[in-house]
């Protein structure tokens, strides 16, 4: 049979059965079993990466955005197939979804290299199902367009407005306090997450598709249009042209992060009042291109970068509001002078040049302000260092209360998540509403895979008297729909002996926001003479994916990817 095999289309990556001419006539032939005609499968082909699944309704509307996709790839003549892979519903993962994310970046990475596709959409964007994917994509090599699923609309109970899930943790906590009753908790359930798409405030799904955006690895405006709106499919037709100008070279200037669009995606991120989440993923993201996030420069730049969004969990506003306010065309205007230039994005334009300067757009002052007159002067997050975390931790300043910014107070120490179980709502807690909580051993290395436990409950007979916040800290994540003066990803963790690991309860705790400093008043010799007595908790496994895991995962301040997975020259 004559045919030239070229490395591109339904030819390339070709299964090995020692004869090349033999593995593309076998491919071929199961492939027209699909209908395809031989036309057809010579065209370049664009992979949609599928993260569809029964258990996961933030992308219960990826069916038609993938219809939508295949035409926008059908009108430049090249063939749009979708593949699945691992997909990562936040709230149906044990014990964690963040236990599996890098587990997700290989199914793509590796799918993505072994199968025949010349350009790949990455359509996705429960919590960690973008940054795994980006991640993947990036060690792939094969170039990549992303499109978000886009936010969840908000729904409505008894005249107030919900949306999932800040307020999902506000009703939660005035059930807690006994405000609400079991009857009308159970009502508030069935109105939180009003449609498909993601968690309608700026929690991490929100925080990362803006960063996307940002990073131009995605269309003007596709982190924010909602999942529902009829615009997402003309997005989705549009992203669909742009994948399938790039198979078929028309566009040529492929798409690579550098370190450029990393600086520019935290600048955004701080000026969201971001998820505390996104610090972790950028991270990771970076690592795969060979780029470091030094968390001394990262307050740098929190510094001289002011919060200019009033949304959820920090503000009032949620997603919908935020794109009917201008979304992130207002945020990038705003930020420009911050901006590293030198970036462009999937069509291979300049950032600055697909930012709409003219357009009508009804800027809601309430809702994005102006860089002169932002709703912080700060940026939302901060790395805090000190003897019980000098590789960081992070604390989101704009979620947090500041008359607790400078304080020193005592330490109420849980050993870990049960203990905290068990004893948080304790009557006879020995526990004043001045204390500082502290919740060890919920790390990345820890059998609970670094989970959003960081958001320790206020104690019931505190929360009875009206405090709404305490100082908590954790080697564990939060929420990114949370909100509190919640200290979180202390690294090193604890459970591998890290000198968090040393505190007990009585211990004096000084934080201080102003100096990023986080410490236990104890001398250096004491410190000394506890750590000599750290017994190492960290699990271990004897096999599958579990054990790979804790071989290989790294800290927080390193994004918790598995060392061998980061970019290697
Ligand atoms: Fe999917 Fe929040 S649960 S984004």
């Amino acid at each position: 049979m004559k045919r030239k095999i070229k490395d591109q289309g339904i030819d390339k990556s070709l299964t090995n059965y020692g004869d090349k001419e033999f593995s593309s006539y076998l491919r071929r032939s199961f492939a027209r079993s699909m209908g395809y005609t031989t036309k057809s499968l010579d065209k370049p082909i664009v992979g949609i990466v599928n993260t569809t699944s029964g258990l996961n309704s933030c992308h219960r509307h990826f069916p038609e955005m993938i219809e939508a996709l295949k035409r926008g790839i059908q009108s430049q003549n090249c063939l749009g197939v979708d593949f699945p892979v691992i997909s990562l519903g936040e709230v149906y993962l044990s014990p964690t979804s963040m236990m599996f994310r890098n587990l997700m970046s290989m199914d793509v990475e590796e799918m993505i290299r072994a199968q025949p596709v010349d350009v790949v959409v990455l359509l996705g964007g429960c919590d960690k199902t973008l940054p795994a994917m980006i991640m993947g994509a990036i060690s792939a090599g094969k170039p990549y367009v992303v499109l978000p699923a886009g936010p969840m609309i908000t729904n409505k109970f008894e005249d107030e407005r919900l949306g999932a899930c800040t307020d999902c943790r506000r009703y939660w906590s005035k059930y807690r306090g006994g405000e609400i009753s079991d009857k009308k908790i159970k009502k508030v359930e069935g109105k939180l997450a009003a449609s498909s798409g993601t968690c309608a405030v700026m929690g991490t799904a929100s925080t990362i598709a803006c960063m996307v955006e940002t990073m131009g690895l995605c269309l003007p405006d596709a982190s924010c249009v909602p999942a529902v709106y009829a615009e997402r499919l003309k997005l989705a037709e549009q992203t669909g042209e742009i994948a399938a100008k790039i198979a078929n070279k028309k566009i040529k200037k492929i798409k690579k992060i550098n370190e450029n669009d990393i600086y520019n995606a935290l600048v955004v991120l701080l000026a969201l009042g971001g998820s505390t989440n996104a610090i972790v993923h950028i991270t990771a993201i970076a690592g795969r291109a060979g780029i470091k996030i030094d968390l001394k420069k990262f307050n740098q730049i929190s510094n001289k970068t002011p919060v200019l969004v009033n949304l959820k969990p920090t503000g009032s506003f949620y997603m919908e509001d935020f794109y009917h306010a201008g979304g992130m065309n207002v945020v990038l205007k705003e930020l420009k002078s911050l901006f590293k230039k030198n970036t462009f994005n999937i069509e291979g334009k300049k950032l600055f040049s697909v930012i709409k300067k003219n357009e009508n757009v009804f800027h809601k002052k309430e809702v994005i302000r102006s860089k002169n007159k932002p709703f912080e002067k700060l940026g939302g997050l901060i790395s805090l260092f000190g003897n019980i975390c000098p590789n960081g931790a992070i604390l989101k300043r704009s979620a947090a209360d500041k008359k607790l910014f400078e304080k020193i107070g005592t330490a109420f120490v849980f050993e870990d998540i049960k203990e905290m179980t068990k004893k948080i709502d304790d009557p006879k807690l020995k526990i004043s509403k001045n204390d500082i909580l502290v919740l060890k051993n919920i790390g990345p290395k820890t059998v609970y895979g670094m989970p959003e436990a960081g958001y320790l409950p206020i104690p019931k007979k505190i929360l009875k008297t009206g405090v709404k916040d305490m100082i908590r800290i954790s080697d564990g994540r939060m929420s990114g729909t949370a909100f509190g003066t919640i200290i979180l990803h202390v690294a090193p963790e604890s459970a591998i002996g890290g000198p968090f690991s040393i505190l007990k309860t009585g211990d004096k705790i000084k934080l201080s926001v102003k100096n990023k400093s986080l410490n236990v008043l104890i001398t250096k010799s004491e410190m000394q003479k506890r750590l000599r007595n750290v017994k190492i908790k960290a699990p271990t496994i004897k096999r599958g994916y579990l054990k790979l895991y804790y071989d290989t995962v790294l800290q927080a301040d390193e994004g918790c990817d598995f060392d061998f997975l980061q970019y290697k020259k």
